[in-house]
């Protein structure tokens, strides 16, 4: 695995492997790398070509009072995670050669990102859209890896490469979850024991929501009732949103008449949690 810094040396390195007719295939990450990020990493190895990831941790999708300074960095690790998984290419960009002179140029995709996330974060797709924008520009990736994870954010960028015609293909890797449920985060070493108690309980909600859809239950009220009802039951959480929306719109849907995602958002202590599961009704 080499480790690059400069937007000409990943733009050489591409070079090269494009000379070698291998597809570029780009993992776009903020570091503190854990199982979650493998999966994309070894989804890219796997597919074949060239593997490029990313570690920057992006300051303009944080909010002024949110953890950027404090964002967990563990530079040593993820470089021997990174090269574990199969990565070719790991590349630490610097903050003044991405922002060259501070922040001018914003990218805004709209509705799928106002809602949800973007309503309790703003601004926060904007810097997504944009960061990744440069990101793909710098590698000319053909295929973006994203974590289902990050439900709203594969939307959000979805439809920003179509908008912008960016050649690139979009995989996304299903969630990579602890074994009592809880989906990895770098965010995770943040939880005290009894917060990460509490977490687990949005994931079994998650899962007893989707249980309740696959055998049968249309009525998203209902479905979204037991959302709030598990979740509101756990006094170590403090719920944001948590709704049953259309996964290609983000509106919340009424009835299941096709699969919908089941979203939620909610604070442990000060950590915030955000995890998301395929509702999909039976078919008959
Ligand atoms: P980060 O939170 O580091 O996540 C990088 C990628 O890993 C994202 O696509 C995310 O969805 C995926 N990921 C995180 N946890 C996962 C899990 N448990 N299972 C599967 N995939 C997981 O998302 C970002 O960084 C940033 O917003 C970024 C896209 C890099 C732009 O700055």
């Amino acid at each position: 695995m080499i480790h690059i810094e400069d937007v000409s040396s990943v733009r050489a390195a591409v070079r090269d492997a494009r000379k070698g007719a291998l597809p570029v295939r780009f993992v776009p990450t903020m570091g503190a790398l854990h199982a979650g990020h493998a999966a994309l990493f070894r989804a890219a190895r796997a597919a074949g070509g060239f593997v490029v990831a990313s570690i920057f941790v992006n300051p303009t999708q944080f909010g002024p009072t949110e953890d950027f300074t404090r964002y967990p960095r563990t530079p040593e690790a993820d470089a021997a995670l990174a090269a574990e998984a199969g990565v070719d290419a790991l590349w630490s960009p610097r903050g003044d050669e991405l922002y060259p002179d501070g922040e001018s140029t914003r990218i805004s995709v709209g509705a799928l990102a106002a809602c949800w996330e973007g309503a309790f974060r703003p601004g926060h797709f904007d810097g997504v859209a944009t960061i990744v924008a440069k990101l793909l520009h710098a590698t000319s990736a053909d295929v973006l890896y994203l974590g289902e994870k990050d439900f709203q954010q594969t939307v959000v960028l979805r439809r920003m490469v179509r908008d912008l015609l960016i050649p690139a293909e979009i995989v996304v890797v299903p969630t990579v979850r602890e074994p009592d449920g809880l989906a990895l985060s770098s965010r995770n070493r943040y939880l005290s024991a009894d917060e990460r108690r509490a977490a687990t309980t949005i994931s079994r909600a998650l899962r007893g929501t989707a249980d309740r859809a696959a055998a049968g239950e249309r009525d998203a009220t209902v479905l979204r009732g037991l959302l709030h009802a598990v979740i509101g039951a756990e006094p170590g959480l403090r719920l944001q949103y948590a709704d049953v929306v259309d996964p290609a719109t983000l509106v919340t849907v009424d009835r299941l008449d096709a699969p919908a995602r089941a979203i939620v958002a909610a604070h442990a202590g000060s950590t915030r949690l955000i995890d998301n599961l395929a509702l999909v009704p039976p078919t008959s």
